[in-house]
């Protein structure tokens, strides 16, 4: 098992290993006890859970979490949700909460999280504004949200209006991440988690992004001259040590970024490479093309582009990179207008004084925040994803 150190405001651990939901309840009592003021030193702490989890996760993981829990002594409750972004919303919110009234729970008890980055950001949106904030632990089971959404605190719900719009920075008292659980994750959400690590690479470590090319190197492309999801997926979990090293050197690049930026006032704004696009894509399509991380992969060939286009990214790293990004089959950005991308960009929150602001590559493993960007090159940046007929053959 590995453990990395997340140095918040308020510092948490993250727990790495396979099969390590068995032991949860000793993480209970030795990590969150040992964090959470409302834990005594006699040892017996035992203070009211509120299992919060979806049904696709619940189908696989609830039944042995509550057996085991109960079992170490806990008093414990389960709130299941249909899954979808959908639950990061006002209803279920309140109705959380109220759930939460009605079962006695209080300031010391602790929501634990159970699943993807929707459960993550919902629950532990509720645990930090129940009775002005209980107990929250991280149990993550999608890619993503093992690599992503659990470490760093973000946690909220969106608005008609647009998404994340309303949050907190909460600190969980654990993050108790176990990779078996991605052996039940559907393929595209194994993709979708792939592109977050894919990120961390292109930002802010090389070797990592080479292990990346390495892993999938010679893997059976289709006609099409990518891979599959369910290629992805086998690769993935074919090499035992593969997917642990894989998530444990994400979050040991998510922790740096967070315990020196927590509040986002600078380093931690290159977490959003190929956002910006991958947000725009998402909005126009309504949601319903794009799961959140292959809109961010394609964001990150836009991205790619426009470092290249802003003269900061050389020709032969502009090629290696969208080679590597381009051998995964996701849908494609057919009949995107560009223009409306922008539009669209121009009314992302993180706009500032008026001009937009993107994070380039000034190499692989090296990102900048690139302040007044041409948004002519914006434009052409997304026409080359688009109208690109082959993926380039840089990778095979
Ligand atoms: P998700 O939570 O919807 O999970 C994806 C799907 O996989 C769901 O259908 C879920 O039920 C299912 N699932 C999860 N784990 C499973 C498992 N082990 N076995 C079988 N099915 C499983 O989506 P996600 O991609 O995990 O997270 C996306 C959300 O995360 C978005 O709301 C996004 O805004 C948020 N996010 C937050 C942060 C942050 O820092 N807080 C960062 C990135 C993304
Ligand atoms: N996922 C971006 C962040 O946590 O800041």
């Amino acid at each position: 098992m590995e453990r990395i150190r997340v140095q918040a405001a308020q510092p948490y651990d993250v727990c790495i290993g396979s099969g390590i939901l068995e032991e949860f309840p000793e993480f209970l009592r030795v990590r969150a006890g040992a964090a959470s003021p409302a834990v005594g030193s006699s040892g017996a702490y035992t203070p009211a859970l509120m299992i919060v989890t979806d049904g696709n996760v619940a189908a696989h993981y609830l039944k042995g979490l509550v057996r085991a829990t109960e079992a170490a002594g806990f008093r414990v409750h389960t709130a299941l949700f249909p899954p979808g972004e959908s639950l990061k919303s006002e209803r279920p919110l309140f109705s959380l909460l109220g759930c939460m009234v009605r079962k006695g729970l209080a300031r010391d008890s602790i929501v634990i999280a159970l699943g993807g980055g929707v459960i993550g950001d919902f629950a532990g949106f509720a645990a930090s504004v129940y009775m002005r904030g209980c107990g929250f632990v991280q149990v993550p089971t999608s890619l993503l949200a093992q690599v992503d959404s659990s470490v760093g605190g973000k946690v909220g719900i969106n608005l008609r209006e647009g998404k994340n719009l309303v949050g907190s920075f909460y600190s969980p008292l654990t993050v108790v991440c176990d990779t078996d659980t991605l052996k039940t994750l559907p393929e595209r959400e194994m993709v979708s988690g792939l592109a977050e690590v894919v990120k961390y690479g292109l930002i802010r470590d090389a070797s990592l992004f080479g292990a990346l090319e390495g892993a999938f190197r010679g893997s059976p492309v289709g006609r099409d001259g990518r891979l599959s999801p369910q290629v992805v997926k086998e690769r993935l979990l074919e090499d035992g040590t593969l997917l642990g090293s894989l998530v444990t050197g994400s979050v040991r690049i998510k922790s740096e970024v967070v315990g020196a930026d927590e509040r986002e006032a600078g380093l931690r704004m290159t977490l959003n490479f190929g956002h910006t696009f991958g947000h725009a894509l998402e909005q126009l399509t309504g949601y319903r093309r794009y799961l959140h991380g292959e809109a961010v992969l394609l964001g990150m060939k836009m991205a790619v582009e426009l470092s290249a286009a802003s003269g900061m990214l050389q020709a032969a790293e502009r090629e290696r990179a969208l080679g590597f990004l381009d051998i995964f089959r996701v849908p494609s950005v057919k009949g995107i207008d560009a223009a409306a991308m922008l539009a669209q960009m121009g009314r992302d929150k993180k706009k500032k004084a008026g001009s937009l602001r993107f994070v380039l590559l000034r190499g692989i493993g090296a990102a900048e925040i690139a302040p007044g960007v041409d948004p002519s090159a914006v434009i052409e940046s997304v026409e080359a994803v688009r109208d690109r007929r082959a993926p380039p053959a840089a990778h095979r």
